[in-house]
């Protein structure tokens, strides 16, 4: 299996813990064969751990024949919460990874924190950009701008020395080449334009010379400065870490998109997490500290453990899928995609974690180990199933994949007929308490009824079901565009405290 960690940054790779255990071979290039990723899968769950945070992955591949997939229903099955990447292929759909529906797949978004640098024009303009290298004696003074729309090619050569002193700007290109170049012809400084279709979405690395990022927006500010003025100059103010950042968080352009492959009846990712620009533990080396910058869902995925770990401390009780239910009901949807729109849910997942809530989160949608066996049943057949739960299954019950009591909910009318499930929730809110329901989806083509329409509780862990139906409206489902027609269904306490949120998604596929 072609296994990679879900990581990206110029092009060195380095392993979490799971990583260091299954996978070898030299940096940047290592191999991680399916057995010993299995065999490190148990071998960790036979060390009693609690989470296993899982940053690996590599396409998506159907789960009877993903290690991956396999070693964490063994996990789930012993009661152990598994965090996994969704990986590194976005921004096109279809590209995730770790979709079974027994881990929680975790997207990578920004969080609200910049290593800010003002470019500053002559006209009192800022352009702000982000730079990791923040020198305390870089000139205070306006320095001049060499810009060619050449630029990137560092075989511009020869180059006369009159951009000695200067401000180079290049639009996008490899960053660590250019570095070299610029510097061995006396570059100040280097301003770099990411390309458009990145968008908001800002790798940092460390240059080690006084380089500064520039999302393409900001950018293009700079470049209409450049070809408008005569003599263009600018001058560098390093602001060091600013805090409360408002585009934050938008779902960065690496993190890999759904809909599921593995698993099309469940909608994934499940959530997204802090995964660009976070401070990272690293294995140290003559030019790498012992921290690191780095960015990718392999960064959002331990957020993610950290979370469960914490709601487990709270409700020791509580299973894994208890857990994964309460952190996707209770995330803040209002999340963006790179290019700062409404990010879709194949994109968020139910949205941006928040911690505080999930641990409070009044309903949650259990799952149970016959539960899974079911769906791998009915996805797989008996012998499918065999495989994935490693031992002999009773296939008597078998269940549709929709049909999982999964905190979202995606179905695919067929036809003019009604798709319908039934979901169970179970209190952990207030013992005596009733939710109502309300369903937002555009009404002129779905139509979607919940049965009953308000839950009456009157001890805690009490379960109560009820069932949601789809069908298209008379228009039929969409015929071209977008296959997919997202809403929500909220379940709300009726004195306000809870609002139990999930995505919900009807399919033309
Ligand atoms: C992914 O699918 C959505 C609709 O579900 C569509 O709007 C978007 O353009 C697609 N993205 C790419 C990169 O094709
Ligand atoms: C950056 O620093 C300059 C100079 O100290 C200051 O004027 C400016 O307000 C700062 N900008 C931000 C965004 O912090
Ligand atoms: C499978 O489970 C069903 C229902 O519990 C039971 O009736 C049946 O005998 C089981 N089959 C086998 C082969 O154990």
């Amino acid at each position: 299996m072609g296994t990679i960690s879900c990581e990206v940054v110029g092009g060195k790779r380095r392993s979490g813990s799971v990583f260091t255990m299954v996978c070898s071979g030299p940096f940047g290039n290592e191999s991680c064969s399916s057995a010993d990723v299995l065999v490190g899968l148990d071998a960790a769950v036979k060390d009693g751990v609690d989470i296993l945070s899982i940053s690996l992955g590599g396409d998506s591949i159907p789960l009877d024949q993903d290690p991956i997939a396999i070693g964490s229903f063994a996990a789930a099955s012993k009661g152990i919460f598994v965090s996994a990447c969704a990986g590194n292929f976005g921004p096109n759909n279809f590209t995730l990874n770790n979709e079974a529906p027994w881990m929680l797949t975790v997207a990578a978004s920004s969080v609200d924190r910049s290593f800010r640098v003002s470019v500053k024009l002559p006209s009192g303009k800022v352009i702000p950009g982000e730079s990791l290298d923040q020198p305390s004696n870089f000139p205070k003074s306006s320095l001049p701008l060499y810009y060619s729309t050449e630029s990137p090619t560092c075989d511009m050569d020869p180059l006369d020395d009159s951009h000695r002193g200067s401000i180079w700007v290049y639009e996008a290109g490899g960053r660590h080449n250019v570095v070299a170049f610029a510097k061995s012809h006396g570059a100040k400084a280097l301003i770099f334009i990411f390309p458009k279709k990145v968008g908001a979405t800002i790798i940092l690395t460390k240059m080690d010379f006084p380089g500064v990022v520039l999302a393409n927006k900001e950018g293009s500010d700079l470049i209409s400065y450049l070809i408008s003025a005569s003599d263009p100059s600018t001058s560098i103010v390093f602001n060091g870490t600013v805090l409360g950042v408002s585009s934050a968080p938008a779902v960065a352009w690496f993190s890999s998109r759904g809909p599921s492959q593995a698993t099309s009846g469940i909608l994934k990712p499940d959530i997204s997490g802090p995964g660009l620009n976070i401070l990272a533990a690293w294995i140290p080396s003559d030019d790498t500290p012992e921290y690191k910058i780095q960015s990718g869902t392999s960064m959002a995925a331990p957020h993610l453990s950290g979370v469960a770990a914490l709601l487990k401390a709270v409700h020791p009780t509580w299973s894994p899928a208890s857990i994964r239910s309460a952190i996707m009901t209770t995330a803040d949807a209002d999340v963006s995609d790179e290019l700062l729109e409404s990010a879709l849910y194949f994109a968020k997942g139910a949205g941006h974690v928040n911690p505080s809530k999930a641990a409070d989160p009044g309903l949650i949608y259990d799952i149970t180990d016959d539960d899974y066996v079911s769906y791998i049943c009915g996805k797989f057949g008996e012998e499918g199933a065999r495989n994935i739960a490693r031992r002999v299954v009773n296939c008597s019950k078998s269940m549709m994949e929709e049909e999982l009591n999964y905190p979202s909910i995606l179905l695919a009318p067929k036809g003019g007929a009604a798709a319908k499930v039934t979901r169970i929730v179970t209190n952990v809110g207030l013992a005596r308490s009733s939710y109502t329901v309300s369903v937002t989806i555009s009404k002129t083509v779905v139509s979607a009824t919940v049965t009953p329409h308000m839950l009456t509780f009157n001890e805690l862990n009490e379960q109560k079901s009820f069932t949601v139906s789809a069908e298209w409206s008379a228009g039929g489902p969409p015929t071209s565009g977008n296959q997919f027609v997202e809403g929500k269904l909220t379940w709300t306490s009726n004195d306000g405290k809870y609002v139990v949120t999930s995505p919900f998604v009807i399919s033309a596929l």
